[in-house]
């Protein structure tokens, strides 16, 4: 594969990106005090740098935002420090990396809400799925998802304020992009669907006004930012966290040409396949190239077979790949290579430490090298 599509240089936004390989954003849950970026996290990202570009683990923008326990935020000077640790480790290998800008809406729980309130959400109608808590006793769970608070109107503009001060952070510790998540049924993809938002005002109905809001997140993002610097993350057909949209791909069409108008870095689908969506059509691949001006990455079950299939027939720009960087710190490599990959251990992909996080072993270094 060594003179593959994957393995040239890209230029995103202001960046030029060392290859075509993307490190998926991924929850590994091992924050540390304060939700703040930790060395050993520094570590991980560090050891996967030769990725042409890392997306960081969804990164809460608020204390509101967060549905798990021990996922990082981006919302305070210690997060900021934290984070600044982890872009140095790979900027000082060459590497690239953007960071996920997180609110998980009504996949939470009081026990992680600020005051015990209840979460928020586009509309007070409670997912079917789980999200994970430290329980009063100390011992953490897997607990359902609680009723969400319909938020009022006039609180919009506050969480458009998180997300912006999400993003600066995100520049102020040294990333080279933020990655908007909205995707697989957090707070941006609940305004989306019309099953988890059934609003009256100018942000629920119709499509447009079911857009609106993941739209002003963006350009206030981009006011501050630059849109060079600007992703975003669209999960069409995907079913994750109770998501039941007949309408998304016609939405994520719709919203791929808004981001060209505003001239967006890079729009990054998740494929459905991985949470049981049924898969994107070729028509609909089609469309979307065509709707979206930017980078296309794409997210799915991918080998370096069929991402240079893809690439190949233009289809996309990049390809992003999940578990596979989990076990292999250097699946550029593998890849182009030809070498065996080492398996994930799913027991070790949320919370622990070093083990099954950064001792996945790589490659020996031959001559040659
Ligand atoms: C998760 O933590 O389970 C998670 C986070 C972000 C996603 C998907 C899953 O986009």
């Amino acid at each position: 594969m060594s003179d593959a599509l994957l393995f040239t240089p890209i230029q995103v936004g202001h960046s030029r990106l060392n290859n075509r390989v993307v490190m998926a954003p991924m929850t590994r849950s091992r924050a540390g005090t304060g939700d703040a970026a930790t060395p050993l996290n520094a570590t991980y990202y560090a050891q996967r740098a030769t990725a042409g570009l890392i997306i960081s683990e969804a990164s809460q923008v608020s204390q509101q935002g967060q549905g798990y326990a021990w996922t990082p935020g981006i919302y305070n000077d210690a997060q900021v420090a934290g984070w600044k640790t982890v872009v140095d480790a790979v900027h000082s290998k060459g590497g690239h990396m953007a960071l996920q800008l997180w609110h998980v809406g009504r996949i939470s729980h009081p026990l992680l809400q600020p005051g015990g309130a209840d979460p928020v959400a586009p509309s007070a109608i409670q997912a079917k799925g789980q999200c994970f808590v430290i329980q009063p006793d100390g011992t953490p769970a897997n607990v359902p998802t609680a009723m969400p608070r319909a938020l009022e109107t006039k609180e919009l503009s506050g969480i458009v304020d998180d997300y912006v001060r999400g993003a600066r952070n995100a520049m102020a510790a040294g990333f080279d992009f933020v990655e908007v998540h909205a995707a697989n049924g957090y707070l941006l993809n609940q305004f989306l669907s019309p099953n988890s938002n059934q609003r009256t005002d100018a942000y629920g109905g119709s499509l447009e006004n079911r857009a609106r809001f993941v739209l002003e997140v963006i350009d206030a993002i981009i006011a501050v930012v630059g849109s060079d610097k600007v992703g975003v993350r669209l999960s069409p057909q995907g079913v994750f966290n109770d998501i039941d949209d007949p309408e998304s791909t016609a939405m994520a069409l719709y919203l791929a040409k808004a981001f060209t108008q505003r001239n967006l870095a890079f729009l990054h689908i998740a494929e459905p396949d991985w949470a049981g969506g049924a898969p994107l059509s070729q028509a609909f691949r089609l469309q979307l190239r065509e709707a979206f001006g930017g980078t296309l990455i794409t997210c799915g079950g991918y080998n370096a077979i069929t991402a240079e299939a893809l690439l190949g027939a233009n289809l996309v720009d990049m390809v992003a790949f999940g578990r596979p960087f989990i076990a292999n710190p250097d699946l550029v490599r593998r890849l182009r290579e030809n070498a065996p990959l080492n398996e994930p251990d799913p027991n070790s992909f949320y919370g622990g430490a070093e083990a099954g996080y950064t001792d996945y072993p790589a490659l020996a270094i031959t001559q040659g090298d």
